[in-house]
C-alpha cells in the first residue's frame, strides 16, 4: 500500500476571471520510506496538492488516501499519520515553544510526550528557546517550531512545503540532517523546495509540477541521466556577446551555457575568445538537477513523460536514505534558481 496516492485529481477554483484549473488529474503514489520531491515554479500547484492530502483544501475531483485512509471521507485517521510543515508561517503568539508543542501533542491525543518534545527541541536547535514566547522567535526559528509540531506525534509521513524558503545554511543543515535521519528510520519524506541541489541530493524520487500538471517523475538518478549535452561554466567580469548572452544562464559572476556536444562548446568558446570575454574557472559538467529542471519547464527535455505513461514510469526505485548535505559551513552555497522561475 502506498503511504500517500493521489488518484486522478484536479482543483479548479472560482475566481473574478472565471474558473482556473490550478490542478489537473494528479496521479501519484509515494510509497512507504521515499524521499520524495515535488518541484514546480511559483504557482504551479505544489501547495495545493499538499493542502489537499493535509485535508486543508477539497479537491474538485479524485481522491487523496493516507495508507489507505482516505482524508475525505476517513479525516482523522488520514490526518494522524501526516506530519505537515506548511509553507506559511502560522503560530499562536500567547504560548512558549514548550507549551505550543505540548498543546499539539493533546490534539493528537497524544499524552507524556515530554521525552520526544525534548527530543525534537535538541533536534531542531530549539532547546535553549524551550521557554521563550512564540512571538518572540525570529523567523528561521518560528519555522523549527513549526517542523516540530508537525512532528510531534511522530506521523509515519512528513510532508514539508518549502521549508527553507528564506531561512539561513544553519537551520537548512540542522533541518536536513534530521529530517534525514527520520527518514532512515522508516518515515516517509514528501517535499516541495525552490532549492533544486537539495532535491538533488535528498530525494530518491522527484515529480516536476507545471502549471498543475506532472510533467515529469522519476528517480532523481534517471531525471539526471536523461538531461542531454554539457554545461560550459565559467567565471566572468565581462558583458558576454549578444549570440552568447541570449543562451547563457547567468548568476553574478557565474555563467552557464548549455552545449549538446563537443562542436557547440568549441563554437561557444571561439565566441568568447573574439569577443574578448576574460573566462576564469572554467569547467564543463554534466547537466545538474536545476539544469533538468529548465530543461523540464522549457519543454526541451527527453525526461518529459507523457500523462499516459505516468502510471508506468512511478514504480520506485529504492529510496536514497540516510543522505546528508555535505559541508555544513556557513559558505554554503544557494543554488540560483532565481530568474528562470
Ligand atoms: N484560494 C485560491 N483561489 C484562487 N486561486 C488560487 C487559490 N489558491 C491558489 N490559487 C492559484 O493556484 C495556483 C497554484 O498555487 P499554489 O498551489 O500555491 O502553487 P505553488 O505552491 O506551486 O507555488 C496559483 O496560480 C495560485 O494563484
Ligand atoms: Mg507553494
Amino acid at each position: 500500500m502506498p503511504a500517500v496516492s493521489f488518484q486522478a485529481i484536479s482543483k479548479t477554483f472560482a475566481t473574478p476571471k472565471g474558473p482556473f484549473a490550478a490542478l489537473n488529474q494528479i496521479h501519484l503514489d509515494i510509497q512507504e520510506g521515499e524521499f520524495f520531491g515535488l518541484l514546480g515554479p511559483n504557482g504551479a500547484g505544489k501547495t495545493t496538492l499538499i493542502s489537499i492530502l493535509a485535508g486543508l483544501a477539497r479537491a474538485s475531483s479524485g481522491r487523496v488516501l493516507v495508507q489507505g485512509s482516505d482524508v475525505q471521507t476517513d479525516f482523522a485517521n488520514a490526518r494522524r499519520k501526516l506530519g505537515v510543515v506548511p509553507q506559511e508561517l502560522v503560530f499562536d503568539p500567547f504560548f512558549n515553544v514548550r507549551e505550543s508543542l505540548r498543546i499539539q501533542s493533546g490534539y493528537f491525543g497524544v499524552k507524556n510526550n515530554d521525552a520526544w518534545i525534548d527530543e525534537l527541541l535538541e533536534n531542531l536547535g530549539l532547546a535553549d528557546k524551550a521557554h521563550a514566547n512564540m512571538r518572540q522567535l525570529s523567523g528561521g526559528m518560528k519555522r523549527r517550531v513549526l517542523v516540530a509540531q508537525a512532528l510531534v506525534h511522530k506521523p509515519p509521513i512528513i510532508v514539508l512545503d518549502e521549508p527553507t524558503a528564506g531561512v539561513d545554511v544553519e537551520l537548512r543543515q540542522t533541518l536536513w540532517h534530521f529530517v534525514a535521519r527520520l527518514n532512515k528510520e522508516g518515515h516517509t519524506v514528501l517535499l516541495t523546495t525552490h532549492y533544486l541541489e537539495e532535491a538533488e541530493a535528498l530525494c530518491g524520487r522527484i515529480a516536476m509540477l507545471k502549471a498543475g500538471r506532472i510533467v515529469a517523475l522519476n528517480r532523481t538518478s534517471d531525471l539526471l541521466q536523461a538531461a542531454s549535452g554539457s554545461m560550459l561554466q565559467f567565471k566572468t567580469d565581462t558583458a558576454l556577446p549578444p549570440a552568447l548572452a541570449m543562451v547563457a544562464r547567468v548568476t553574478g559572476r557565474i555563467v552557464q551555457l548549455p552545449a549538446n556536444d563537443a562542436a557547440e562548446i568549441e563554437s561557444h568558446l571561439a565566441g568568447l575568445r573574439v569577443a574578448g570575454v576574460d573566462v576564469h574557472d572554467m569547467e564543463i559538467r554534466r547537466p545538474d538537477l536545476e539544469d533538468v529542471f529548465l530543461q523540464v519547464m522549457s519543454g526541451t527535455s527527453a525526461s518529459n513523460i507523457p500523462l499516459d505513461n505516468i502510471a508506468s514510469a512511478a514504480a520506485p526505485g529504492r529510496p536514497k536514505q540516510g543522505v546528508v548535505l555535505s559541508g555544513g559551513s556557513e559558505d554554503t552555497p544557494v543554488p540560483s534558481v532565481g530568474a528562470p522561475l
